[in-house]
């Protein structure tokens, strides 16, 4: 027959063990899904195709400055036949541009919705400000959204915005980002 002793530290250690590699692996990777982009883009080669941000990234039908993300049409503007034998690229030209279709981008960026973010209010400044190092990027990362909030790991922190308002004398009172 086995042993009578029961009990001891390892069954105690190994609890811990268990409850750790839950709390802190399994969880974690549980919570979030990862999302990837429908369409691999490449911020690096179209900045030095094009160098500017807005033409992809501006209003231009309401003339306003509010920052979205591209639309079908901007892509059409060079890609309505393929340049490249990129299988990507194809994709991009049958699937979206030729049926005219909205390719379902995924921002990483989104706020909670207590907080008030304004591009408008900030357009003064640089993109490169908020959005480090766009232009060098060849593929972003996924985005991990929280499944009980829906919302992303990425977004801006309250004190990443707290401390660029301290920086530059605008009000940091609550009621400012939170509406
Ligand atoms: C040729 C079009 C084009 C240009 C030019 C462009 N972008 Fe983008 N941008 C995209 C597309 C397409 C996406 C969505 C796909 C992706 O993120 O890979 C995107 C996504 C983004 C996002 C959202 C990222 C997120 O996950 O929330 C930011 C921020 C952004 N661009 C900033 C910039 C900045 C800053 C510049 C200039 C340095 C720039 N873009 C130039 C097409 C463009
Ligand atoms: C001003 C012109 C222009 C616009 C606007 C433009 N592209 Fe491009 N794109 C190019 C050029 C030029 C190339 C080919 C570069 C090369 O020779 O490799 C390219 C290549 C590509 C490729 C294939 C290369 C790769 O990375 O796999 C994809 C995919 C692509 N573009 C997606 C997009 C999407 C999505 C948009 C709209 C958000 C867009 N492009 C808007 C000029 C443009
Ligand atoms: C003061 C910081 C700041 C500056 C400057 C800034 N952004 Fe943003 N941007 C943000 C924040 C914060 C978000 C998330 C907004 C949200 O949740 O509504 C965002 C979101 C975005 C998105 C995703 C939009 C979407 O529909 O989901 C794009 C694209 C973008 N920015 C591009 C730009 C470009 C291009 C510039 C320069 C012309 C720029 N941003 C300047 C902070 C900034
Ligand atoms: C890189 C610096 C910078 C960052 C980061 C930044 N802001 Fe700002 N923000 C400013 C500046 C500068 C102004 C004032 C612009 C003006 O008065 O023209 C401003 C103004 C605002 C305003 C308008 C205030 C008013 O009284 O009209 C709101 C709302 C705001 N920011 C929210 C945010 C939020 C939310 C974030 C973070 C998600 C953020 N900001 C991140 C620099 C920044
Ligand atoms: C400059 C903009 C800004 C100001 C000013 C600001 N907040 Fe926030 N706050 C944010 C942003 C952005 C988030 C969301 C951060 C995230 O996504 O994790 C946030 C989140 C929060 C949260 C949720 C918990 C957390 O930390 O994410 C609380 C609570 C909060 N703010 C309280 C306050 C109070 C109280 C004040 C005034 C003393 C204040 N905030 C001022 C931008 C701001």
């Amino acid at each position: 027959m086995s042993s009578k002793k029961k009990g001891g530290i390892m069954p105690f250690l190994l609890g811990i063990a268990a409850a750790l590699v839950v709390g802190w692996i399994i969880f974690p990777k549980v919570l979030y899904v990862q999302e990837t982009q429908p369409v691999r883009f490449s911020h690096k080669l179209h900045m030095e195709q094009i160098g500017e941000c807005n033409l992809c990234h501006s209003n231009r039908e309401e003339r306003a400055y509010a920052t979205r993300m591209p639309s079908t049409k901007d892509c059409a503007l060079c890609h309505y036949t393929a340049l490249t034998g990129s299988s990507e690229e194809k994709e991009l030209v049958r699937e979206y541009i030729k049926k005219d279709k909205q390719v379902p981008w995924k921002a990483s960026q989104k706020q909670p919705d207590n907080v008030y973010f304004s591009h408008l209010a900030h357009k003064d400044l640089e993109c490169r400000q908020c959005h480090f190092d766009m232009e060098n990027r060849d593929n972003l990362p996924p985005k991990y959204v929280n499944r009980l909030t829906g919302y992303t790991k990425t977004t801006m922190k309250m004190h990443e915005c707290e401390r660029c308002h301290a920086r530059e004398n605008t009000s940091n009172a609550c009621y400012v980002c939170h509406k």
